[in-house]
């Protein structure tokens, strides 16, 4: 019987690239949706499914229940799996996969898309350029360097080791904290040490985020910790959006405490169009983004589609974030 598999990332399905090929070579009944979906929405799909080939829906302890008893694996298009019960699927035996090295390059690049997006003042003075304003003389904005700058990096993984690697390139001085902190790549790139959060708050000129959601790190950025960071910090989120208190952002940009906040996520998305940091002053907020491009979605559909070709045929090339394989 031909596998019966739910694929909902729209960036795997509208991008061309070898893994539609790869795709269309399984004799597999393919479900296409649109993601990412909500709870709701998955719950309506969910049950004859031996696989799914999953972006950031909501696959809920409710959702898995609904899969079993055939579902046999999620394979996710992606590292985070915060939208995913990993607990739960555990407990149910069903391996969670996952595609961790695919994307980091994409993903520190457009870290320094949004930092030089609000150091120059670029996104509002092209959008009047656009509008036919031409602005000119005094009104012409005038920014900030960033070589010389320090660089505060939370989460020193995947993707924030790319932005050491490029923040580097831009003549910046980096620091970092990091439970599991790598040594000897910190040696080797000059990246110093912190001992904790704080020390990184209170260090640092720009902040970028890299740490993965979960309990510990959810609003890890408050009022609070605002409170610590210097004045005109420019606070940098490709991570995702809990972990920074959105309110509290919010009313640091307002009052310029925080100079800039570049986000690729926030807290809702999509986000009410009343969001408070839609608008906020120097605040630039793409559209979680930051991992799609050609190169990026090519290799991360590949290696999704790989992880569940090579989990039905028993290969042993599988990347399994819940220990089962
Ligand atoms: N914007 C996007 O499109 C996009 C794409 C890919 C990943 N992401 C996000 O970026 C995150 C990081 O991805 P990655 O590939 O670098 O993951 P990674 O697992 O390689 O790195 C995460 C790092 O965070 C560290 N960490 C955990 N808790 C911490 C804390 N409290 N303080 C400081 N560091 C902490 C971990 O030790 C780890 O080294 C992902 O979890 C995902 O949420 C976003």
């Amino acid at each position: 019987m031909s596998k019966r598999v739910l694929l909902t990332t729209t960036s795997f399905q509208d991008t061309p690239g070898t893994h539609q090929e790869l795709l269309n070579s399984q004799n597999w009944e393919i479900v296409r949706a649109r993601g990412p979906l909500s709870e709701t929405e998955m719950l309506e799909l969910a049950g004859e499914f031996d696989i799914f080939l999953c972006g950031d829906d909501a696959i809920t302890q409710a959702v898995i229940d609904k899969s079993l008893p055939r579902l046999q694996a999620i394979s996710k298009y992606g590292i985070g799996l915060d939208k995913i019960n990993v607990d739960f699927a555990t407990e149910k035996n069903i391996p969670v996969l996952f595609t961790p090295g695919v994307n980091h390059t994409t993903v520190a690049e457009h870290t320094f898309g949004l930092l030089l997006g609000i150091t120059k003042d670029i996104q509002s003075n092209a959008v009047a350029v656009q509008n036919g304003e031409w602005v000119a003389g005094w009104r012409k904005p005038i920014g900030n360097e960033i070589m010389g700058k320090t660089i505060g990096i939370l989460g020193l993984g995947r993707i924030g080791k790319e932005v050491a690697i490029r923040a580097n390139a831009f003549g910046m001085k980096i620091i970092a904290f990091d439970p599991y902190f790598d040594d000897a790549f910190a040696e080797e790139h000059g990246v110093k040490k912190c001992c904790s959060m704080d020390e990184v708050l209170l260090g640092a000129d720009v902040i970028s985020l890299h740490c993965f959601l979960n309990d510990e790190t959810e609003n890890m950025i408050n009022a609070e910790k605002i409170a610590e960071m210097r004045n005109g910090v420019i606070v940098l989120n490709c991570a995702r959006g809990e972990l920074v208190d959105t309110n509290a952002m919010a009313e640091a940009l307002k009052s310029g405490k925080v100079g800039g906040y570049g986000a690729d996520v926030l807290d809702a998305e999509p986000p009410a169009p009343n969001h408070v940091l839609i608008g906020a002053p120097k605040c630039i907020i793409t559209s979680h983004i930051g991992s799609r491009t050609h190169e990026s979605v090519q290799r991360q559909a590949n290696r999704c589609l790989h992880n569940a070709i090579n989990f039905l045929s028993g290969d042993a090339d599988v990347l399994c974030a819940n220990g089962i394989l």
